[in-house]
């Protein structure tokens, strides 16, 4: 499973791929799967909003902290005219901060990629009040739009791209690396990526971060069978089934899973199916990768860029790195 892209409301033949995806991960073997961009319909994107004002997932406040303090700094590594493009814009809320700051330097253009349109529209409202801020809204998914944001930048425009909230550790390491390079290819020496990343902590602060006390991030897992009952004609039977967040330590993943409480026999109409499973078996649905800082240096060299610069919040444990492209 190595697929973060979140998506929900666009695409054509939305349907039957997402119909081919639930075959091939629930006949998958011996672990049953389903690929984590599904879990963000409209229903998914709410519970994960949600997800992030949750007192055990301290992910997405770390970040927040991290580039409301270090913002101005971090816009001083950029002296030239830029364009900046975000994988995933989400709500914005991170990404002011940074725009605020560049666009108090020199006006500046803003290119939010995200697959969803409803996404891109709460982002231009969120952030549209930015003085001197031009926003260009790319409804593609993340490497099709940054292409096109690349190549139709300003000539003397170096370009930042922003991949934040931690969605490269729903990459499996190995992806992620490939995933760098694939951005790193559509870049010219000088431009850059400021990278978030989660890392690793104790486990229990872990665990409980992803099976949190009000069970919210359950539901947010649980949706995932709901949306395949609603959009693909299933019959899965939500009572029969219960989150469970584990930690794996040779990944260092926090994992999420879908495990049957007793037998279960269930059908995806869409998708020609009939899914068996034994009580105590699960469906694997997510992994969120955690790091060390000082793992970036490495990963950003493989990939063909140089970390030139890391803003480190303590107190959670999260990392802001700026790749600069060699
Ligand atoms: C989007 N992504 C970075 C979140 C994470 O932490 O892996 C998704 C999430 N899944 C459960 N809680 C949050």
């Amino acid at each position: 499973m190595t697929q973060p892209a979140l998506s929900h409301d666009a695409a054509p033949n939305f349907h039957s791929a997402f119909a081919a995806d639930v075959r091939a991960g629930l006949t998958h073997t011996p672990q049953k799967e389903l690929p984590s961009k599904y879990l963000y319909d409209e229903v998914g994107s709410a519970l994960f909003e949600v997800i992030t004002v949750l007192p055990e997932y301290g992910v997405t406040r770390a970040e927040e902290h991290l580039l409301a303090k270090h913002a101005t700094d971090i816009v001083e590594h950029f002296p030239h005219d830029l364009t900046v493009a975000e994988l995933g814009s989400g709500s914005g809320r991170k990404t002011r901060r940074i725009l605020e700051a560049l666009c108090k330097k020199r006006p500046t253009s803003y290119c939010p990629i995200e697959i969803s349109r409803s996404a891109l529209q709460l982002c231009r409202r969120e952030l549209g009040d930015i003085e001197r801020i031009s926003i260009v809204g790319y409804g593609r998914d993340y490497l099709a739009g940054l292409a096109e944001v690349s190549k139709k930048r300003e000539a003397n425009d170096r370009l930042l791209v922003l991949f934040l909230g931690s969605t490269i550790g729903n990459f499996c390491r190995l992806a992620a690396t490939r995933f760098l390079r694939d951005i790193r290819n559509m870049l010219k020496p000088g431009d850059a990526l400021l990278l978030g990343t989660d890392l690793i902590k104790p486990t229990p602060t872990l665990i409980a971060a992803y099976d949190d006390s009000v069970g919210v991030t359950a539901s947010f897992n649980l949706n995932l069978l709901a949306r395949i009952n609603r959009e693909l004609d299933g019959d899965f039977p939500l009572d029969a089934f219960e989150h469970v967040a584990r930690f794996n330590p040779d990944a260092h993943s926090v994992e999420m899973h879908l495990r049957a409480k007793r037998d279960v026999m269930a059908h995806v109409g869409a998708a020609k199916l009939t899914v068996m499973m034994k009580a105590g078996e699960t469906i694997w649905t997510e992994s969120s990768h955690k790091y060390r800082a000082e793992e970036m240096a490495a990963i950003a060299h493989d990939a063909s860029f140089e970390c030139s610069h890391q803003w480190i919040e303590d107190k959670w444990g999260f990392a802001e790195s700026l790749l600069v492209a060699r």
